[in-house]
């Protein structure tokens, strides 16, 4: 479990000080897949540079599996690093390597274990024959394997980004970090990369920790996300919960499409149904209108899926004469629909 507790990260410079992150408190479940979501500039990669220390915290602490990571000393911070792995936008790849080089790249740094050694929470290097079978095992779980001595140069994004997950996940992290990893890349190849992850996640345990300004890529394989703005925690919840009654301003004007939130509605109130997987036991619309004589007028509607769940949602306009508005709300609420009527 990684846990931020009153994380702060102060940037100094002569034009005045960036606050990056402010008093964060955040806690990220193993085996949860984690997005964290925000505007450009909001904090996003600071914060994971924080959480494998690519970036000092100011003040408050990283705890790793019970340990303060922010006290640990060099040595003792080189092999915490190998328990988190991560990927960027841009790959980072080692140019004038081949792929199997690239994917092999950590083991062949990690320290050798000293003999007297009683460290026993991190791989050391292991013999050259072991590393490659390893490698070999990692392109097979990245589909790769026929790619093994091409050069970065001879690869598309996706096939760049999947040498680069291999290569994160060579040292066996626990945590794999993922800062705007997709953003470079076209909505398919975005999906199988995604999808990739998420068999990650449920085959090897790995705790998927994605940074993202996509919030497609947050519906469709995230568990749990954290909404940030202006260097602070907006809002935090399990992705069904913080998609479907996004409660803080930020939250709501990025996952609440703008066309909701614009559309007219003259001559009514507007509504915002929820239909988050709970049982509804009435056709809405038929149902305002023959039990309680109340004309809803539709102005939006959309179903996608959300952490693989079907998720939908309706914006209706009701007048609010002859307290329709009013029998329309007993209505829904009779009926166990969840709404919003400030959208
Ligand atoms: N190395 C740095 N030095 C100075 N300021 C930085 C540095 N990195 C980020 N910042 C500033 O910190 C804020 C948060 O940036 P960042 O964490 O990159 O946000 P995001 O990833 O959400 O776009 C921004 O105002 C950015 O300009
Ligand atoms: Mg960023």
């Amino acid at each position: 479990m990684i846990q931020l507790k009153h994380l702060t990260k102060i940037y100094p410079s002569k034009n005045g000080d960036t606050v990056a992150l402010n008093d964060i408190d955040l806690t990220i479940p193993d085996g949860s897949i984690f997005g964290i979501i925000g505007l450009s500039g909001a904090g996003k990669s600071t914060l994971v540079r924080c959480v494998n220390l690519l970036e000092r915290p100011t003040s408050g602490s990283v705890v790793i599996d019970g340990e303060d990571v922010t006290l640990a000393k060099q040595k003792r911070l080189n092999l915490l690093r190998k328990n988190i792995g991560m990927i960027f936008q841009n790959f980072n790849l080692l140019e004038q390597r081949t792929v199997a080089q690239n994917v092999r790249f950590p083991l062949d740094i990690a320290p050798v274990k000293r003999k007297n050694s009683t460290e026993n929470t991190v791989k050391f290097r292991a013999p050259k024959q072991e590393r490659e079978q390893r490698v070999k095992e990692l392109l097979e779980l990245v589909e790769l394997s026929d790619k093994a001595n091409a050069y970065p140069s001879q690869l598309s994004g996706g096939q760049k980004q999947r040498v680069a997950i291999a290569r994160a996940l060579a040292s066996g992290p626990k945590y794999l970090l993922c800062d705007e990893a997709t953003s470079a890349l076209d909505p398919t190849t975005t999906q199988s990369i995604l999808a990739l992850l998420k068999s990650i996640n449920e085959k090897l345990g790995v705790t998927v920790i994605v940074i993202t300004h996509e919030m497609k890529v947050v519906e469709s394989i995230c568990t749990d996300v954290a909404v940030i703005s202006n260097s602070r925690i907006a809002e935090t919840g399990s992705v069904r919960e913080v998609f479907s009654k996004p409660r803080s301003e930020i939250a709501k004007e990025l996952i609440i499409p703008d066309l909701i939130r614009t559309i007219n509605s003259e001559g009514g109130k507007k509504l915002r149904l929820i239909f988050a997987g709970e049982e509804t036991d009435a056709p809405v619309i038929s149902g305002l209108a023959l039990e309680c004589n109340v004309k809803a007028n539709i102005l939006y509607a959309d179903t996608k899926n959300i952490d693989g769940k079907p998720f939908g949602h309706m914006v209706i306009a009701v007048s609010e004469e002859d307290g329709q508005l009013e029998k329309a709300k007993q209505y829904l609420s009779k009926h166990n629909v969840q709404f919003e009527e400030e959208l």
